[in-house]
């Protein structure tokens, strides 16, 4: 098999003594089994990293990073992976009304709708806003709650089947625009870790290992390309209550698992936006 170029995503950090004992690799990528006993049940041919999770060694971490000082850094907006921890008035709001969709984690995303937690999302938009989102592009997915154990957390909820790692189409744009997506900015808030997964190979390198220019199903492109190299390292990361990953989910494959997960439930609430300029970026680890 030919060697592959440098993965394009870079994990963005500003203290790397923070970040690094977050950062795991699996040993490869598998069909999912079912073996999680998670529901609902995986699409045919769903794919998800393969345990035991180890740490990157040194030439792994620097070819998977680049320090938030580098002169080259912002380079590929989309290829930028960072995570987050955004001002405490921002951030205290949203923990609140996560705790209480953890105690009722089946009623999650209405509780995104009471006020004291839409003013919370309110408060985060007008951030992004204030901090280099285009407005009109903001949008919030409303709370969410995953039990523990799930080996991948995404569901296609219009094939009532668990994805695999996957690519986003909120934005449903073509592979040569596809940089060109919004954001997504996922924040934990619930009471322990949450692990955010994803390819460093962006979907457009994949389509060029490939070969394949101007393929006509672009949700194939990932599992192609995975398929063939059982070996792939898939990154996990960990992020913390009260931070946020931000990352390019329409040009990474990507999801989350809660398998390592301390508490019953993961609760996050993510945001699609537009960015302009590295603003944000100042906020990462
Ligand atoms: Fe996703």
């Amino acid at each position: 098999m030919t060697a592959l170029p440098p993965a394009e995503a870079r994990l963005v950090f500003r203290d790397a003594a923070r970040l690094r004992p977050r950062v795991t690799l699996s040993a490869g990528v598998a069909a999912a089994d079912g073996s999680d006993g998670g529901w609902p049940r995986y699409a045919p041919a769903a794919l998800v990293p393969q345990p035991p999770w180890r740490a990157p060694t040194d030439a792994e971490w620097a070819a998977l990073t680049q320090p938030l000082s580098d002169p080259s850094t912002p380079g590929n907006a989309a290829a930028r992976v960072a995570i987050l921890r955004l001002p405490e008035e921002v951030v205290a709001p949203l923990l609140n009304a996560g705790h209480r969709a953890a105690e009722q984690p089946h009623q999650a995303f209405e509780i995104s709708r009471q006020p004291d937690a839409a003013d919370a999302i309110d408060r985060v938009t007008e951030f992004l806003r204030d901090n280099g989102a285009d407005a009109e592009s903001i949008r919030s997915l409303g709370f969410c709650a995953k039990p523990r154990g799930l080996a991948t957390a995404t569901v296609n909820t219009r094939r009532r089947r668990r994805a695999g790692l996957h690519l986003d189409r909120f934005d449903a744009r073509p592979l040569s625009e596809l940089a060109e997506s919004r954001v997504r900015l996922c924040f934990n808030i619930g009471r322990g870790d949450r692990y955010f997964l994803y390819c460093p190979h962006s979907v457009p390198q994949m389509a060029e290992v490939l070969g394949q220019s101007d393929p006509d199903g672009i949700d194939e492109i990932g599992r192609t390309f995975l398929e063939g190299r059982p070996d792939y390292p898939v990154v996990r990361v960990a992020v913390a209550p009260g931070e946020a990953y931000l990352a390019a989910t329409e040009y990474l494959i990507h999801d989350a698992t809660t398998q390592e997960i301390a508490e019953d439930w993961d609760i996050h609430v993510a945001f699609l936006c537009r960015l302009q300029g590295v603003g944000l970026l100042q906020d990462s680890l």
